[in-house]
């Protein structure tokens, strides 16, 4: 009796009448008075549950009467076609194995009713039995595979950047400190270490030698952010492409974010039926509008100008030279242009250390792409490729020369107009699903003050 996915029924792959094994828990029972009962299997590779039918006639059927939601079972049957309108199979059972039961002095928290995302969180280690949780990992799983397939397919090389590092990105002070003394000499790397808040410059050394290439993997900021999307620990996508430039980079991130918006809608249907049945009945209509419409394309000071003339309605005034932040950026996409947009040109300012100055001297070739309801996903720039211009913003930020050594040697040895971007997997996937809080898009979210499991 082959073993078999419960998907592969629902993707009409089993033949009727075959023989089968399936593995799996029950999501819920029903025990009828004519001597059966109807067991609904889950085994997490599709949405759908099976319908099992076991009758009187096996021998542990006194043990089934007993089976509740959570318990694990193999169960070996015939693959029928349903009489009952909801499905269109179901499985007669021959014998049915427990595997594992719930124990019943406790009460399992995963029970059948509706929970909420908050009480979910607190069993971060068993939210996956539920049906939002275990959508929400298929896609996540899917989109993960689509980049990579879709970057390899273009050319690009995944590059694994070090997740310890000793050079701050960002230049901000957002760091993760991993180290063991509070001297240098002592510690384990000798120098002061921390995680990752981005694999850009070590990015930036192989597309100065292979051209195209990626990093996906986790990235860690210790913002004091408690915000729906912001965690401690997030996964970021970075791309950098030698001999391209800002404009370059805004098409190359618009064509991949909507091709894989194609790609979840085709292959991932059943998933997102889930979801616009029961988070926002729109999904698929926002998506395929924003694969069928260019990205809106402005510039910062035009974006400023708009905002400016709504400040009344801000908490944060806006003004040439200030931040976008998420008020403004939800009142650009939700509001005035109700799709997504690609903010370029930021004040230099504003912006990181290795972001290209243009040639008005004020602003640097750096972009945002901005969702509704979401806010950023994306952000990238055309980096500074000319090694007098980068030690002058060095200078202006007081970082030190030296530590910068060898991302200052990219640009002696054979320097290249590079660009690239950064895009967060848990906001895309936020957008993507229309759920809010990205503590939910992640398994094991870590936010301040939070780091169970
Ligand atoms: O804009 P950011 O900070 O860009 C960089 O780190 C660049 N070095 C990337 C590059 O050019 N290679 O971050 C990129 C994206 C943001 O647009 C946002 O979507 C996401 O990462 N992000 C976060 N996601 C979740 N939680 C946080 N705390 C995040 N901070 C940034």
């Amino acid at each position: 009796m082959k073993k078999i996915s419960i998907k592969d029924i629902w993707n009409n792959k089993i033949k009727i009448n075959s023989l089968i094994t399936i593995k799996g828990w029950i999501k819920s029972k029903r025990n009828s008075k004519l001597g059966f009962s109807f067991l609904s299997v889950y085994d997490g590779s599709h949405i759908n549950n099976i319908q099992i039918i076991a009758k009187k006639k096996i021998s542990n059927y006194n043990d089934i009467l007993n089976l509740t939601t959570g318990c694990s079972v193999e169960i070996k049957g015939k693959l029928i076609l349903s009489i009952g309108k909801k499905q269109k199979y179901e499985i007669n059972a021959n014998t049915i194995k427990i595997i594992g039961w719930v124990y019943k002095k406790e009460s399992y928290p995963i029970s059948l009713k509706k929970h909420s995302n908050s009480f979910l969180r607190s069993v971060a280690h068993l939210r996956p039995r539920t049906n939002l949780i275990s959508v929400i990992s298929r896609i996540r799983h899917f989109l993960s595979y689509e980049i990579h397939s879709y970057l390899n397919d273009n050319g690009y090389y995944l590059i694994n950047t070090p997740l310890i590092t000793t050079l701050n990105t960002e230049g901000s002070g957002d760091l993760f400190y991993i180290n063991t003394k509070k001297d240098n000499k002592n510690n384990f790397f000798q120098k002061k270490a921390f995680l990752t808040v981005s694999g850009q410059l070590h990015l930036e050394t192989y597309a100065c030698a292979l051209s195209k290439v990626y990093t996906f993997g986790p990235t860690f900021r210790a913002e004091n952010s408690n915000t729906r999307k912001h965690l401690s620990e997030f996964w970021m996508l970075e791309l950098e492409k030698s001999f391209s430039n800002l404009k370059n980079i805004n098409i190359i991130s618009e064509k991949l974010i909507k091709h894989l918006f194609k790609k979840v809608i085709e292959k991932c249907d059943s998933d997102i039926n889930f979801l616009s049945n029961n988070i926002n009945c729109n999904i698929v209509k926002k998506l395929k509008k924003d694969i069928n419409s260019e990205f809106i394309k402005i510039n910062y000071s035009e974006a400023i100008e708009i905002l400016y003339k709504k400040n009344k309605l801000f908490n944060r005034k806006i003004f040439w030279g200030s931040e976008i932040y998420k008020e403004h950026e939800i009142y650009l996409t939700n509001n005035y242009f109700n799709c997504p947009i690609i903010i370029n040109n930021y004040p230099k300012k504003i912006k990181a250390f290795y972001m290209r100055l243009n040639d008005d001297n004020k602003t640097v070739a750096a972009m945002d792409i901005l969702f509704p309801n979401v806010g950023e996903i994306i952000g990238g720039s055309q980096r500074e490729e000319r090694l007098n211009i980068l030690d002058l913003k060095l200078k202006e930020m007081n970082f030190k020369k030296k530590d910068y050594w060898w991302y200052r040697d990219l640009r002696k040895y054979g320097t290249v107009p590079h660009s690239g971007f950064g895009l967060g997997f848990e906001r895309l996937i936020s957008y993507i699903t229309g759920i809010k809080n990205i503590k939910d898009l992640i398994p094991f979210p870590r936010t301040p003050k939070s780091a169970y499991f």
